[in-house]
């Protein structure tokens, strides 16, 4: 079977129409500091509008502990959703009480409302079916069909992923379209040579996709603080830079598979290296074999790829048809670190081939660093969602839409 989409749920004039988006976006003191997931949902949204449904949004924003917690509060999004939409968007201060019904009933065909955060009921990710099913027959009960729209959550088996979709009709939004189709020309003969670039600070969560990677790409850049497990795993001492011992042989068994494969597995050269973690630290740039040769010693902490590096990664990528970049390659968030990030970045702007930046933090380093939506090939609205599809995982959020790989 394959996706469902918009168009199968037929004339939408006048229905209620429940929208699952991932509309989760980093906030800092109530601010939303990355609105990329917001203007990611309007094409759906705007689609339903026009069609003169009753769109009612509903999302999860955050990890609160299944009960209502103000800081998690969607209600900053909705103020943003209008501003983008251009038109005013209802916010209810619960998602399946009084305040959710009361919004509903007052919507006019082409309105549109925003539900509080789903996740401030523990049912909605409960590991219990029948709790689950319980939290999607309320939620059910505020709609006549389900748009599915939340790429960035398909991994999750949650009440509004998963159970929702099966009560109402269904189908998947415009946005998890796109999303698919540029994973599938990632996975179904990508134009050669395929380069994944993968950083972020822990090499276990990036392991299952290197291993599902290994036989498809041509060469494999590795950066952020993962880089530091491989350096062990080769038998150079990394000072006090972030490294996982226990996954020192599991990565030395990936670096001889690599060989054997005949992949490239590119690992830095040289590290920037730090007295300390702060942007004001002294730091220095020393080959990736003598990191603790450096004034700082064993104290000496790598936070990002060197500038011989970042010339080799931006080669790599320039000379490649299709790329995918997921983890930034240093701590970006401090100036003195963001060089090999902003070298990779730039270098996944100016190919010429398709080049995919993977969601969460390198979709927010992108934006941060100050580059353009529009200078990459796509930016993707899901980190987890995009890993778990290349590691070629189950997605449920998926495959109740009637999606098969
Ligand atoms: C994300 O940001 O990773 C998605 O919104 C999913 O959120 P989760 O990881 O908390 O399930
Ligand atoms: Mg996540």
């Amino acid at each position: 079977m394959t996706l469902r989409t918009l168009g199968s749920l037929g004339d939408l004039a006048g229905k209620r129409v429940l929208v699952r988006c991932d509309l989760n976006v980093p906030l800092e003191d109530g601010r939303i500091t990355d609105d990329g997931r917001i203007r990611a949902s309007l094409p759906t949204l705007d689609a339903l509008v026009r069609a003169g449904a009753r769109v009612v949004v509903i999302s999860h924003l955050g990890r609160p502990d299944g009960a209502p917690d103000a800081t998690y509060s969607l209600e900053p999004v909705a103020q943003r959703l209008s501003e983008l939409l251009g038109k005013p968007v209802l916010f209810a201060h619960d998602t399946v009480g009084p305040a959710a019904r009361g919004t509903v009933d007052g919507l006019a065909d082409g309105d549109v409302a925003l539900l509080e955060n789903l996740r401030f009921n523990g049912r909605e990710t409960s590991k219990h079916d029948a709790e689950r099913q319980e939290f999607a027959g309320e939620l059910a009960a505020l709609g006549d069909a389900v748009v599915s729209d939340g790429f960035g959550v398909v991994h999750r088996k949650q009440a509004s992923v998963t159970d929702l979709a099966e009560l109402l009709p269904s189908a998947a939004g415009l946005l998890i379209e796109q999303e698919l189709g540029v994973l599938e020309r990632l996975t179904v003969e990508p134009d050669k040579p395929y380069s994944v670039v993968l950083g972020g600070s822990k090499v276990s969560d990036k392991l299952a996709v290197i291993d599902a990677l290994l036989p498809r790409v041509d060469t494999l850049l590795i950066g952020g603080g993962m880089v530091f497990t491989f350096l062990s795993a080769l038998g150079h001492r990394v000072g006090a830079s972030l490294l996982e011992t226990d996954q020192v042989d599991v990565v030395r068994g990936y670096l001889e598979k690599a060989e054997q494969l005949g992949v490239d597995i590119v690992l830095p050269t040289d590290i920037v290296v730090a007295s300390r973690f702060a942007a004001d630290a002294e730091h220095l740039v020393a080959a990736a074999d003598a990191i603790e040769d450096t004034p700082f010693g064993a104290a000496g902490l790598g936070l990002d790829i060197g500038p011989e590096t970042s010339a080799a990664f931006a080669d790599a990528i320039s000379g490649s048809r299709t790329v995918f970049w997921n983890g930034p390659m240093g701590v970006f968030e401090l100036e003195p670190f963001a060089a090999g990030t902003r070298a990779v970045a730039s270098a996944l702007a100016d190919m010429d081939g398709f080049g995919v930046v993977g969601g969460g933090d390198s979709a927010a380093a992108v934006r941060a660093l100050g580059f353009r939506d529009d200078a990459f090939g796509h930016i993707s609205t899901g980190g987890g969602a995009s890993l778990e599809f290349l590691e070629g995982k189950a997605l449920p959020g998926l495959e109740v839409l009637g999606w098969q790989r």
